[in-house]
């Protein structure tokens, strides 16, 4: 494959779109210092042949096998969510017995995407003001929160970037499927499938992080397109490696086609509705590029199809990119 060398790479004019909503005072992903930063960098696609690619395939999916089960506390929140008849005494339970969770969820409660006038210092208190369904979201969030609060370098994610960018996803995605009148229930799934969905870069990572040049290059190579990149790198991608995950975890199996089509283009009629709203908001949040650095050449064109499955204008996504970004900001820095 051609090699291309990374000035030129930044300087393309197709790619000078695509980031333009991430002109914030923020780090460029090159400034970092995890990141080797060179003069001339000399960025290679892997030229491994098919046989090591496939190795690499088969040695990326065994680690999942080396994750450890989610935590009982994460399982018990998943059911609770799921049960329509749980109480708000069986998560105080829980949350009884991890101050460090509480914590964590006090802190998310408190987070300006709440908008509370007083700051909120109690379980009980939490429960009055926003409610046991939107509470039992929250524990989730806060439970599964430190699986998300590594760097990602490979993926143009800064310190805590992939928790910022799910919570905001899990979020927005509740609170939009909500003003679409969604059922109760169907918000409460697309919050669980917006936390879970980049899952997958948990396990790729381990590969991606060490190779932040070649993935660079890689998609620009493929024009922006992430899965593609990871692909050509690895023989495999974040999407896959999140759906194997899921089931390892034992998730539903809507749960788990959702992390598998969130880039899918093609949008099957298998849940479509909950995948487009997923593809939407993870798209939106990408854009407003929180949490990421800056340059980092994704390929963050709205998903065509998704518009037309939620019937909804250009006009209304107008209207949600522009709360994301204003709300966003502030929420990101307290996550
Ligand atoms: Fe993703
Ligand atoms: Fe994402």
């Amino acid at each position: 494959m051609k090699k291309v060398p990374l000035k030129h790479v930044a300087l393309d004019p197709r790619l000078q779109s695509i980031n333009t909503m991430n002109q914030q005072k923020k780090k460029s992903f090159w400034e970092d210092t995890r990141i080797p930063n060179t003069e001339h960098p000399k960025p290679t696609i892997a030229q491994s042949s098919f046989v090591s690619k496939r190795r690499l395939t088969e040695d990326i999916i065994a680690r999942i096998n080396e994750l450890p089960s989610l935590p009982t506390v994460v399982l018990k929140i998943m059911e609770l969510i799921q049960d329509d008849t749980s109480s708000a005494s069986a998560i105080e339970k829980y949350l009884r017995q991890d101050p460090g969770l509480t914590a964590r969820l006090l802190r998310l409660v408190n987070s300006s995407f709440f908008g509370l006038r007083h700051k909120v210092a109690s379980i009980p208190q939490a429960i009055m003001i926003v409610g046991y369904s939107s509470l039992k979201s929250l524990v989730l969030a806060a439970s599964t929160s430190p699986l998300f609060k590594g760097a990602f370098p490979g993926y143009g994610l800064k310190t805590a970037g992939l928790w910022q960018h799910s919570f905001l996803t899990a979020a927005w995605a509740q609170k939009f499927a909500k003003e679409l009148g969604w059922a109760y229930e169907d918000a409460e799934e697309v919050f669980v499938a917006g936390l879970l969905h980049d899952i997958g870069k948990m396990i790729m990572s381990t590969y991606i992080n060490e190779h932040c040049q070649e993935m660079y290059t890689a998609l620009f190579m493929a024009n922006g397109q992430l899965t593609a990149a990871e692909k050509t790198l690895t023989g495999i991608d974040h999407t896959e490696i999140g759906g194997r995950i899921a089931k390892k975890w034992n998730f539903s199996e809507k749960l788990e086609f959702i992390i598998k089509a969130h880039h899918d283009l093609s949008v099957s009629s298998i849940s479509e509705k909950e995948v487009s709203l997923i593809q939407l908001v993870n798209n939106i949040v990408t854009k407003t590029g929180f949490g990421m650095y800056e340059n980092f050449p994704l390929n963050n064109n709205l998903p065509e199809l998704c518009l037309k499955t939620l019937e909804i204008s250009p006009d209304t996504i107008e209207e949600l990119q522009r709360k994301v970004i204003s709300q966003g900001e502030i929420t990101a820095s307290e996550l």
